[in-house]
């Protein structure tokens, strides 16, 4: 009897870890690797920054130049584990999640691979702009307070935005050199965007970025 018992625990112990599960998708796909040599020179690409709001949606976005275009974001250039992107204290407390159309996904600097938050088209979410919807990638930076830990709000809210600021400004720079189109975005509906992700209070949306091919 006592042995029963046990067995009818451990299997709704089972069926619940089984349920939890099936409600959250975890799977990881791993990016190609970033070839880091080449590109535009500096001078020329500053040159050519811009913001671009006019996009050819017939265009793709190939794997490995998401690949790229995220580790210029925020990738690791250094064996120590910095980034492109300079951070407070190098706490490195702002991610990045690339919504597509196929879903939602969290970038993962040190792994090099695209974690899995939500399966579908999200794009017309991350901004109020008629052409966010047909871009190829929408990049939404959101910051989180907690691993920040700069107690004051305002400083806090002020160094996040500094650090999804250099990586936007990485970001516009491979644009340039790769001829594709980007525009940084304020206009996003963060408290909607942070429901969608299911972002808890410490985690603040700060910016999204379009990047897509543009217009001839
Ligand atoms: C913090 C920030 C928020 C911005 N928000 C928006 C936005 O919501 N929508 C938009 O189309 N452009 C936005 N922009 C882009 C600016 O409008 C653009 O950088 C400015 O007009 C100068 O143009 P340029 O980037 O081509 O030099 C934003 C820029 C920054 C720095």
């Amino acid at each position: 009897m006592k042995n029963i018992k046990l067995l009818s625990v451990l299997l709704g112990l089972f069926v619940c870890v089984e349920c939890f599960s099936a409600g959250a998708p975890t799977a990881t796909t791993p990016l190609p690797s970033v070839k880091k040599q080449g590109g535009m020179p500096l001078m020329e690409a500053l040159s050519k920054r811009q913001s671009i709001r006019e996009y050819d949606y017939s265009k793709e976005i190939s794997e490995q130049t998401l690949a790229e275009l995220l580790w210029a974001t925020c990738g690791v250039n250094r064996e120590d584990g910095k980034r492109t992107a300079g951070s407070t204290l190098n706490k490195q407390s702002v991610s990045v999640y690339a919504v597509l159309e196929k879903g939602v996904y969290l970038y993962l600097p040190k792994e090099n691979a695209l974690k899995l938050i939500l399966e579908g088209d999200y794009r017309a979410k991350t901004g109020m702009q008629p052409f966010v919807k047909d871009a190829a990638v929408n990049l939404v930076f959101v910051g989180d307070e907690k691993k920040l830990g700069v107690s004051n709000p305002t400083d806090s809210m002020l160094m996040l935005g500094v650090d999804a600021g250099l990586m936007s400004q990485n970001l516009y720079l491979y644009c340039a050199s790769e001829g594709l189109g980007t525009v940084v975005r304020g206009s996003i509906d963060r408290e909607a965007f942070g429901k969608l992700i299911n972002l808890q209070a410490h985690e603040k949306v700060l910016l999204a970025q379009t990047v897509s091919w543009p217009k001839e």
